[in-house]
């Protein structure tokens, strides 16, 4: 008789002697969470804000151009959806307390620079800050708010972009769920025709 977990029937892959339970849909994102977790500022009224952000992909090489969801629930789509400009800052693991707080308090009541201790640094093409203790940061610009609407995605054009060289192997955090975060270790080379 076939082995079941929760009356689900469970797939035994023969070959690599591997057993392959059903998983929730509502896990489906920790499988395919993109890449590292950004902190993503905007400006309002002379007010920066900062949100963590890891739902984000590119879509095009030269100039880039990045998908963004960013829920209408937030403080930062409102300023978003205003001043059409936006910074993504890289954060590594040495951040990923602040990060954490970011993402679970909103701008509207916090000054989340001074929560936080993380320090504005002006941008050269847009009106809102860096944040100067991320090793990368990207100016960005809105060119596409047609999805904002039913999906809560902004199509951005990075402007300008900032690394510390000094950073030889920045260790980013990817978001697993919940609190529970990778952080980036390995790099492996290998021969290849992709860009
Ligand atoms: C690790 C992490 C990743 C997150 N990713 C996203 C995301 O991709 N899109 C989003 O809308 N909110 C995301 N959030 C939630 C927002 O950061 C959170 O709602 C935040 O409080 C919004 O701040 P604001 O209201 O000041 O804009 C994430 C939170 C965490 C902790």
């Amino acid at each position: 008789m076939a082995r079941t977990i929760r009356g689900e029937p469970m797939k035994r892959d023969r070959k690599a002697g591997m057993v392959k339970r059903s998983l929730p849909l509502s896990k489906v994102y920790r499988l395919l969470e993109p890449g590292p977790v950004v902190l993503v500022t905007t400006a309002g009224k002379g007010k920066a804000n900062i949100m963590a952000q890891s739902w984000h992909m590119m879509i095009e090489f030269e100039p880039p151009l990045v998908g963004c969801v960013i829920s209408n629930r937030n403080h930062s789509f409102s300023l978003l959806k205003a001043a059409k400009e936006c910074v993504l800052n890289i954060p590594t693991v040495e951040l990923a307390a602040q990060v954490v707080g970011c993402g679970n308090t909103s701008g509207r009541r916090t000054d989340k620079f001074k929560k936080f201790g993380l320090t504005p640094v002006a941008a050269s093409r847009v009106k809102v800050p860096l944040i100067d203790e991320c090793y990368a940061s990207l100016e960005c610009r809105v060119v596409d708010m047609r999805l904002a609407t039913q999906y809560n995605i902004f199509i951005l054009e990075v402007l300008k972009a900032w690394i510390d060289p000094s950073k030889k192997n920045p260790r980013t955090i990817h978001h697993r769920g919940k609190g529970t975060f990778m952080v980036e270790g390995r790099t492996i080379t290998l021969p290849s025709k992709m860009k």
